[in-house]
C-alpha cells in the first residue's frame, strides 16, 4: 500500500506526525508493508511556519516539496493543484492522505481524486457554518470528494450525517493533534521559553490571532489591540505574531505601540508553543488547534471569534466561544484572571491514539 500524506501549512504539521509516526511502528511488526510518502506543498516556508516544526516533530525531509508559496486563494490552490498532479501520475499512490482545512488540503484532495486516487480526510466532518471563512469551504469541499473520513468528535459525525455520507465511509478514530500533543508533553520540561521570555507558570496570558475576519480589517484589529492592552494591565501577554498580522500591524500603525506588559515574538515552535500553552493562565485566540489543545490541558481558553467547528471545547472543556463582543470577552478574561475559571474534561477518545487507529482502519 503507497500513501502519500499532504502538508503545507502549520496547522498540518502536528497531525501528519502522530500518522508517519504510526506507520512505522506498522511496518516493524508488518515487515514494511506501507509505503508512507510525504508532500510539503510549502505554502508555508518560512522556517518558523514550517523547518521548525520538522526538526521538533521528527519528521523526516519531505519526499516532494512544491514550493507554491504564498498568492490569492485561487493562485495558491491552482499552483498546488498543477505541482501535485505531476506527483501523483509519476508516483501513482493507493492512497492521499489530507489533514486540516487549508488550501493545500483542497488542493490536493481535488487532484488525487480527478485521477481516481483515493482520498483520505483526516478531521472530517468539522463545520463552523460559516461560509465566509475560507476554511469551512475547503472542509465541505474535501469531505464531499474523500472516501475515507477520519472524525475527531462526536459532532463531525451528526455534521457528516447531516450532508447525506454514508455511515460506512466516516470513523470516529480521536484527535491526531491531541496524539502530537500527548507524545511531546515530556519534552516542554526542557523548553527554556519561559526563562527566556521571564514568564512564571500560570502568570501569563498567551495570545494568537491570524484569521482574516479578525486581523484583516483596520476596525477590528484596532478593537483586539485595545483589549490586548487592557489585559496587559493585569498580566504580562505574550504575543507571537503571525505573518498574516503582522503585516497588518505594521500597515495600520499599531505594532510599536503596544503596552510594555506586551512581548510580541517572531512564530514559535512545537515544543516552545507547546510549553506556552501548557503553562499559561489564560490563552486569547482564534485558532481553531490550540482550542483543542488547550481543552486537552485544561488551560482557560478565550476564543475570539463568533463561530467554532469544534464545538466538544466549549460543550465540556475550558473553551468560550466570545468573538462577537469584545467588552464580553473582557470581561469574561478578567474573570478567568480573577479565578473564576471553566472546569473542563477531556473529549471522548483523545487518548493519543487516534493514528493508530486510524492505520488499523486502512489496513482492516
Ligand atoms: C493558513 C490557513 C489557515 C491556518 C493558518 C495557520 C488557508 C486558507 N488558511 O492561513 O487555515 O489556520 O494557515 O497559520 O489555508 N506568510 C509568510 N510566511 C509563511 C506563510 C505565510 O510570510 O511561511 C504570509 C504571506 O504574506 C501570506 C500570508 O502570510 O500571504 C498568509 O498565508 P496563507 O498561507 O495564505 O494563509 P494563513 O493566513 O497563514
Amino acid at each position: 500500500m503507497k500513501i502519500i500524506s499532504v502538508v503545507g501549512a502549520r496547522p498540518n504539521f502536528m497531525k501528519v506526525a502522530p500518522i508517519h509516526r504510526a506507520v512505522k511502528n506498522f511496518n516493524q511488526l508488518n515487515k514494511n508493508t506501507i509505503t508512507h510518502l510525504i508532500c510539503h506543498t510549502g505554502q508555508h516556508y518560512d522556517k518558523k511556519m514550517s523547518k521548525i516544526f520538522f526538526d521538533d516533530l521528527e519528521l523526516p525531509k519531505p519526499d516532494f516539496y512544491l514550493g507554491v508559496g504564498s498568492g490569492s486563494h485561487a493562485e495558491q490552490t491552482a499552483k498546488v493543484m498543477v505541482e501535485f498532479e505531476k506527483i501523483l501520475l509519476t508516483e501513482k499512490p493507493d492512497y492521499v492522505l489530507v489533514v486540516g482545512d487549508v488550501n493545500s488540503t483542497i488542493a490536493c484532495s481535488l487532484t488525487a481524486k480527478k485521477l481516481h486516487i483515493k482520498v483520505i480526510h483526516v478531521e472530517a466532518g468539522l463545520r463552523s457554518f460559516d461560509m465566509n471563512m475560507p476554511e469551512e469551504i475547503n472542509r465541505v469541499l474535501v469531505d464531499r470528494i474523500s472516501d475515507m473520513l477520519f472524525v475527531t468528535e462526536k459532532s463531525g459525525l451528526e455534521n457528516l450525517r447531516n450532508e447525506g455520507v454514508s455511515d460506512t465511509m466516516f470513523y470516529f478514530v480521536g484527535n491526531v493533534m491531541i496524539d502530537s500533543v500527548k507524545h511531546y508533553l515530556p519534552k516542554t520540561k526542557i523548553s527554556l521559553i519561559l526563562k527566556k521570555y521571564s514568564l512564571e507558570e500560570k502568570k501569563y496570558v498567551l495570545v494568537t490571532l491570524h484569521r482574516p475576519s479578525n486581523v484583516d480589517g483596520k476596525e477590528q484589529l484596532r478593537k483586539l489591540f485595545n483589549l490586548l492592552n487592557n489585559i496587559a494591565e493585569r498580566r504580562k501577554v505574550i504575543f507571537p505574531v503571525h505573518p498574516r498580522t503582522k503585516k497588518h500591524l505594521e500597515e495600520f500603525g499599531m505594532i510599536d505601540s503596544f503596552n510594555e506588559n506586551i512581548i510580541l515574538t517572531e512564530p514559535i515552535g512545537y515544543i516552545d508553543f507547546l510549553t506556552l500553552t501548557k503553562n499559561a493562565e489564560l490563552i486569547l485566540t482564534d485558532s481553531g488547534g490550540i482550542q483543542e489543545e488547550s481543552t486537552y490541558l485544561g488551560v482557560q481558553c478565550i476564543t475570539l471569534r463568533t463561530t467554532t467547528e469544534r464545538p466538544i471545547t466549549v460543550e465540556i472543556g475550558t473553551n468560550q466561544l466570545l468573538g462577537n463582543d469584545l467588552d464580553k470577552a473582557e470581561s469574561a478574561a478578567i474573570a478567568v484572571l480573577n479565578g473564576n475559571k471553566k472546569i473542563g474534561q477531556i473529549p471522548e477518545k483523545w487518548d493519543g491514539k487516534a493514528a493508530e487507529r486510524i492505520i488499523e482502519r486502512l489496513k482492516g
